[in-house]
């Protein structure tokens, strides 16, 4: 192997470095990087310099090094100043490590079967509301975000977080996230701060019907050393807003990519109906519950979810190496990292490239129809570990990812089952571009739709 040394792309603005290109489309600025630097460089995002792997063959090589690239204090940077939480206390006090893992552990396999029932009989309750039975008229996205709120919230958090006050304070926090991350006061964010003290105020306590995790995490922190009842409420609030945001996005993108094309709706409304029907578990209603058999059926729905995810997915897993160590490229040289040095992936390149996905702006429904397996893509004539990363990668991959599959599949399910539901507008909108690295992209725009309850 020989040493590659890593080319450091010049940056011609002062402090903000390539921050504002990165922010304005990362796409492009990747793009452009890779074409003139190769698959390895240096960019400077404000102050941080940062070495982005492009070549989604490399990222095996990545990801094997999790132990050595950490994203904790990455996070906890991010995290601590927005939601207001004390991030040296929560360091000092608690097993980061241990909670990571907890994340994980009660986030997946069985755990998820009453978590999924519980947002389904939410999501059943508000279906049921005079509302859907009269019909009405709206926005898409604030739709798909109510259901997604309402429902996801109290399945997670317990019976009654969820209401109206907290979804509006959400969507305030939600709004400014990306300048509350770029480090803007608060005091300059008309009702910010209320709405984060908004957001906290429900959180931070044991309620009935929480999920398993957070019965093991409050029973964790009620074991250790830690200001619970002051710092809990605020660490909370960014686990909600790390459960909302993302996810009702792609909820909202998986609907309307299904219901604004006629034959894929037929598709996905006739799979929901027959696999649906196989259910052997009923709710207390009478309605068949998307048990996990019946959730793993539903082939054609997640490969659609798998295409949306592909397309409105903005991850930018970004660690920091806690020693010296090296990245062996496909090329066939090795990355050196120095302790402390900022290192990331870039999923968007690799989920938007020609020669791995056919024209890649396109949504085609079957894209991973029975290609959800390692090695289904290639790229370079080889055969590619990882083709689809919008969860992240390594030890502190999102721990949300099960849970939020299965979330897509219930709302998609119950709205094609339940209601006649029209779009008003089937022209793709913009993609807020500034929210690389949040997660997702939200709309620019918003998509009309009308609803009825069928029966
Ligand atoms: C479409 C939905 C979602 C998307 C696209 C998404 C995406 C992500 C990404 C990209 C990360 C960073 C991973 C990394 O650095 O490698 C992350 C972390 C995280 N997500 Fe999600 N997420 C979604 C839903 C959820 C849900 C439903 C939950 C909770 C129930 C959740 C909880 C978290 C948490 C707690 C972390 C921090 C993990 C850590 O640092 O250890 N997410 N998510």
């Amino acid at each position: 192997m020989t040493d590659t040394a890593i080319p450091r792309v010049p940056a011609f603005m002062p402090y903000f470095g390539h921050g504002l290109a990165f922010g304005r489309d990362a796409d492009r600025l990747m793009q452009d990087c890779q074409r003139q630097y190769g698959d390895v460089f240096e960019l400077n995002l404000a102050g941080k310099h940062c070495t982005f792997f492009v070549n989604p063959r490399d990222y095996p090589a990545f990801i094997r090094q999790s132990k050595h690239l950490r994203s904790e204090d990455i996070s906890l940077d991010i995290a601590a100043p927005v939601f207001g939480f004390d991030k040296q206390h929560l360091q000092d006090k608690v097993d980061v490590e241990h909670v990571t893992h907890m994340n994980q552990r009660f986030m997946m396999g069985d755990e998820l079967g009453p978590l999924t029932e519980r947002m389904q009989d939410k999501l059943e309750e508000i279906l049921l509301d005079p509302r859907h039975r009269d019909g009405f008229s709206g926005s898409l996205f604030d739709y798909a975000l109510e259901l997604i709120f309402m429902a996801g919230s109290d399945a997670l958090f317990g019976e009654g977080v969820a209401s109206p006050q907290l979804l509006e304070d959400f969507k305030v926090v939600d709004k400014y996230f990306p300048l509350l991350v770029g480090g803007v006061p608060k005091w300059l964010l008309p009702g910010v701060r209320k709405a984060l003290a908004g957001l906290a105020s429900p959180l931070g306590f044991p309620r009935e019907g929480q999920c398993r995790l957070m019965d093991e995490r409050f029973s964790y922190f009620a074991g250790i050393d830690y200001r619970a009842s002051e710092e809990l409420p605020k660490t909370d609030s960014s686990l909600l807003w790390a459960a909302q945001a993302n996810t009702a996005v792609v909820a909202f993108f998986t609907l309307f990519f299904i219901l604004r094309d006629p034959v894929v709706k037929k598709i996905i409304e006739e799979e929901v109906r027959s696999v649906l029907a196989t259910s052997d578990k009923l709710s207390p209603r009478g309605t068949p519950y998307l048990t996990a058999d019946v959730l793993n059926r539903m082939e054609k729905l997640d490969s659609c979810i798998s295409e949306t995810l592909r397309l409105v997915s903005a991850p930018l897993p970004m660690r920091q190496a806690t020693q010296d160590l090296d990245i062996e490229l496909v090329s066939g040289g090795t990355a050196h990292l120095k302790q402390g040095q900022f290192a990331a992936i870039y999923p968007r390149y690799l989920h938007m490239h020609p020669d791995i996905f056919e024209q890649p702006a396109e949504f085609r429904w079957d894209r991973f129809l029975g290609k959800q397996k390692p090695n289904s893509f290639a790229y370079q004539g080889e055969p590619l570990k990882y083709a689809l990363i919008p969860f992240g990668v390594g030890l502190s991959m999102c721990p949300g990812r099960h849970f939020a599959r299965n979330e897509f599949k219930v709302i998609t399910a119950l709205l094609l089952n339940w209601c006649d539901i029209h779009l008003q507008e089937t022209r793709m909108p913009a993609l807020d571009k500034s929210r690389i690295g949040l997660g997702s992209f939200t709309p620019k725009s918003a998509i009309p739709f009308r609803l009825k309850r069928a029966a």
